[in-house]
């Protein structure tokens, strides 16, 4: 049984995607807990509507908010294996990045290394995309490192978007991709496939 937690300051899409296809697979992954750094998110109310414990997040004290640091020994004593950064939005403190080295997983909205880094989350990246006049767009999974959207990559699948013409198309026709995609690689961390050889990630078939 993979145990994860998701990570997330909006709406709460891709967590709904990870628990349609839970429900929908044979059971070998579990999410664990929700954190989030905005109490009023969509996600916490997915998690409360899924009897999934939310944990509000903030890297200084606050009343009401987990320090990483607690985070770290509530995941380290309910075993969690895997940490998916689902549209998060603050950056993950270094030394949680160390202590869960290659268990903290992230999606973005496009191709990376095209169109990521620090401050390009939401409509900023496809506005990106779409003044490139690229032909294709996508979502990445890669894990997270001390960087933003520079950890080795894991899966990519591409969209066409010749046609589209506005931002706000992108970011539909992205989104649908993520969708399936998050879901997928997490099912490969289930069942081991996942392992990292020379600076490359290698999916066993
Ligand atoms: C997704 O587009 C994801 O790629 C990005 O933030 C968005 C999160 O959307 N990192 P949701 O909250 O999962 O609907």
């Amino acid at each position: 049984m993979l145990k994860i937690v998701i990570f997330a300051s909006g709406r709460g899409s891709n967590l709904q995607a990870i628990l349609n296809a839970i429900n929908s697979s044979n059971k070998k992954v579990v999410i664990s807990g929700v954190v989030s750094n905005n109490k009023d998110c969509g996600a916490f109310e997915i998690a409360r509507n899924n009897n999934i414990s939310a944990y509000l997040v903030s890297d200084s004290r606050q009343e009401g908010f987990f320090t990483y640091d607690e985070l770290s020994r509530i995941f380290v004593k309910e075993n969690i294996d895997l940490i998916v950064l689902a549209g998060f939005l603050k950056k993950i403190p270094d030394d949680f990045v160390e202590f869960y080295e290659n268990k903290i997983i992230n999606i973005h909205p496009a191709l990376l290394p095209s169109f990521g880094g620090k401050g390009m989350y939401g409509i900023k990246v496809h506005q990106a995309v779409l003044n490139s006049s690229a032909m294709v767009s996508g979502a990445t999974v890669h894990f997270v490192n001390k960087v933003y959207d520079d950890g080795l990559i894991i899966a990519q699948e591409s969209v066409d978007i010749a046609n589209c013409v506005s931002a706000d198309e992108i970011a539909e026709r992205v989104l649908k991709i993520e969708h399936k995609l998050l879901p997928r690689v997490i099912d490969w961390f289930a069942d081991g496939k996942i392992s990292i050889n020379k600076n490359r990630v290698r999916i066993a078939n």
